[in-house]
């Protein structure tokens, strides 16, 4: 018989449903894999559809609940609420951000109360809340008042977890916050009943633009390039996800996704000891689907692929717009 060689055959690996799935060992999209971002109005009875993000909407707290119990039955574990103010007034000190007007802080109980299998993370940040829109307190010539801003944020922290937040997801990018919020949360007695997830490696990114429309926190003048990361800093990356776990973050994420994967699994390598989040953003979500949108491609094809990329990059945990649509897609296909 003639020899053939065929020892490296691919097709062979790969011919039926289950074998492939062996060979994309850990990347499988869950419920588990996923947190529901969601914009919390300080108008109770409010739905606000958001122009930037078609299919998204602001909620009121009184609208929160019809939004989240389909979801829950479709099996959703957890989300990550930010506050939008619309009316609430905005001033140097970011007050608002956990004055008992904030939304946040009324909606907590609510969801802990209705919704005792939830696990509910807060965006942490004064942004929203400023009146020039940055995301700490300034000093007189617009610069970031460091030591001011992470005590303000770590107040805010505490009053989040103090209300019922399980986990504090501190987006800002001040240096030192990770330590600040975690003595304040220890000073509280919360240490055991709240994690810090910490926005580890967030770059100043251009695919934040539909959010800022979103939650209102533009800033008035200049960037945020002084306190999120250059695109191109490899170094910065490294060095900001160590720092945060020195700090003590229970958890780290990488943000934005899609332009960062390279960075998910350098984070992920560096530090396997913590789950590793990655966020995709709101301008991933936009162009994905104004590109479905305008037939470019498959909306539920893409998407799976770009989750795929996200876990096979070492993503524990993505935090997605598309969760709804995801859910659905999960459901067996009869
Ligand atoms: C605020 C914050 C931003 C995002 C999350 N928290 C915007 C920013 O830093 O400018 C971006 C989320 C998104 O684009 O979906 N600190
Ligand atoms: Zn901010």
């Amino acid at each position: 018989m003639a020899h053939v060689k065929a020892k490296h055959t691919l097709h062979s690996g790969i011919f039926h449903p289950l074998l492939r799935k062996w060979q994309s060992p850990n990347v499988e999209i869950t419920a588990n894999n996923l947190m529901y971002p969601i914009f919390v109005l300080d108008d109770p009875n409010g739905k606000d559809p958001i122009d930037s993000m078609p299919g998204v909407h602001r909620y009121g707290i009184n609208q929160i609940k019809i939004l989240l119990e389909p979801l829950i039955a479709k099996g959703l574990q957890s989300i990550l609420l930010f506050g939008v103010p619309n009316k609430l007034e905005k001033d140097k000190n970011a007050t608002n951000a956990d004055s008992m007007k904030n939304p946040i802080i009324q909606v907590l109980p609510l969801l802990r109360k209705e919704f005792p299998h939830l696990i509910i993370a807060c965006d942490v940040c004064l942004c929203a809340y400023t009146e020039h829109g940055h995301c700490g307190i300034l000093n007189s010539d617009g610069t970031i008042n460091n030591k001011e801003s992470i005590k303000r944020i770590a107040e805010v922290a505490v009053a989040y977890a103090k209300t019922g937040a399980q986990i504090i997801a501190p987006s800002d990018m001040m240096d030192g916050r990770i330590g600040s919020i975690k003595s304040g949360l220890a000073a509280a007695g919360l240490s055991n009943k709240v994690a810090v997830l910490s926005y580890a490696v967030k770059f100043a990114s251009g695919f934040y633009g539909p959010f800022r429309d979103a939650s209102k926190s533009a800033p008035q003048f200049g960037d945020r390039q002084c306190y999120q990361l250059p695109p191109g800093s490899n170094g910065l990356a490294a060095r900001a996800a160590a720092r945060d776990v020195e700090e003590g973050a229970d958890m780290l994420m990488v943000k934005p996704g899609l332009a960062y994967l390279d960075v998910v699994r350098h984070t992920k390598d560096a530090h396997p000891e913590y789950p590793m989040f990655v966020y995709q953003v709101s301008g991933e979500y936009a162009m994905l689907y104004h590109g479905a949108q305008n037939g470019a491609i498959n909306l539920e094809s893409v998407l799976k692929e770009v989750l795929l990329s996200m876990r096979r990059a070492g993503a524990d945990c993505i935090i997605t717009y598309f969760t709804p649509l995801i859910l659905d897609m999960l459901k067996p296909k009869c």
